[in-house]
């Protein structure tokens, strides 16, 4: 193969954490790169390590037929894109950055509307370390753009394709932090009691990641019972109002923040009262869709 056939090359635009990551990787894999970031000093950084500088985003764009954003939210693609819209056509924008599904389908809208390609992703990583074993990305938008540029994005991650529907990887990447979220808070809850109960949270971790392996199952099982309407028995959502009770009293005891559990008990509370009115077990799930009885 020619020189020129094996050559690729990228722009990333937005280096936070994760454009930086994504410029490492993309480094790493023989990639040559082009930055550009609204604060300089982050692009001084990728230089250094062999990313070569765009003046302008117009700049950017022009370097590479792809052009990678990592950016805040959508809001900044139009900041950052807006005064070079000029330069978008026949270019390919792969939005990689975090936002609702459908600020995302508008986001593709508005760059096709310029003339370039649109892909959207959410990036499934363990924090900005895109080359851990856990790590992926969600991809959508339309097929034959993604596997046309699909071997040229493999260094950030293991890909996984959704669908056409700009906001399918939005949809999937904000259920998957829906579960994060509250996942990393009840942790810092819970070693903070661990810790203000005058223990040590080294100790505590091995059975934090054993009771994980349960979340498997609990998954197994709760997505069998939501597709049926929920899981709940009266008798079963009183004992978790009791549960979160306990769990209140443990944290507080210690002068540790229980807001979390406070609002996980006022779910099986209103699912308590609304199973009462109703003469029939109300799940948790059913009242979060919002369904109506
Ligand atoms: N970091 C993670 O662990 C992680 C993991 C998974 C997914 N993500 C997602 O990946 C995306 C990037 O993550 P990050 O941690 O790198 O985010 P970040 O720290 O918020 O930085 C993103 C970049 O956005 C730029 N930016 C923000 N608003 C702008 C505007 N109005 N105009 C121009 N530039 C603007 C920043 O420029 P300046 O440098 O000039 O401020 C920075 O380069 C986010 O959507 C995030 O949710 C992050």
């Amino acid at each position: 193969m020619s020189e020129q056939t094996t050559r690729r090359s990228v722009s990333v635009v937005g280096l936070g954490p994760m454009g930086q990551s994504m410029v490492k990787a993309f480094l790493a894999a023989g990639v040559e790169v082009t930055v550009w970031n609204r604060s300089t000093d982050k692009v001084d950084a990728m230089v250094e390590l062999g990313a070569e500088r765009a003046a302008t985003v117009a700049d950017a764009l022009a370097a590479n037929d792809v052009t990678v954003l990592s950016l805040t939210h959508y809001a900044a693609m139009y900041d950052v894109l807006g005064p070079a819209v000029d330069h978008l056509d026949g270019k390919v924008i792969a939005n990689l950055s975090s936002d609702s599904p459908e600020k995302a389908r508008k986001g593709g809208e508005w760059v096709r509307a310029h003339g370039a390609e649109f892909l959207s992703g959410g990036v499934m990583s363990a924090g900005d370390n895109i080359t851990h074993p856990a790590s992926y990305i969600f991809y959508s938008g339309p097929r034959e753009v993604f596997d046309a540029h699909a071997e040229l994005l493999r260094p950030l991650s293991p890909q996984e394709y959704l669908g056409a529907d700009d906001g399918l990887a939005q949809i999937y990447y904000q259920a998957l932090l829906t579960i994060f979220h509250p996942w990393l808070l009840a942790f810092d809850q819970a070693t903070a009691m661990i810790e203000k109960s005058g223990h040590d949270i080294d100790r505590f971790l091995p059975f934090a990641v054993r009771s994980s392996a349960a979340y498997p199952y609990f998954m197994a099982e709760f997505s069998a019972a939501n597709k049926a309407g929920g899981w709940a028995t009266v008798a079963s959502l009183k004992m978790m109002d009791a549960g979160a009770q306990h769990i209140i009293d443990a944290s507080e005891e210690v002068g540790v923040d229980a807001t979390f559990s406070h609002t996980a008990q006022t779910f099986w509370r209103k699912a308590v009262a609304a199973s009462e009115e109703k003469g029939e077990a109300v799940s948790t799930y059913a009242l979060m869709r919002g369904d109506k009885s």
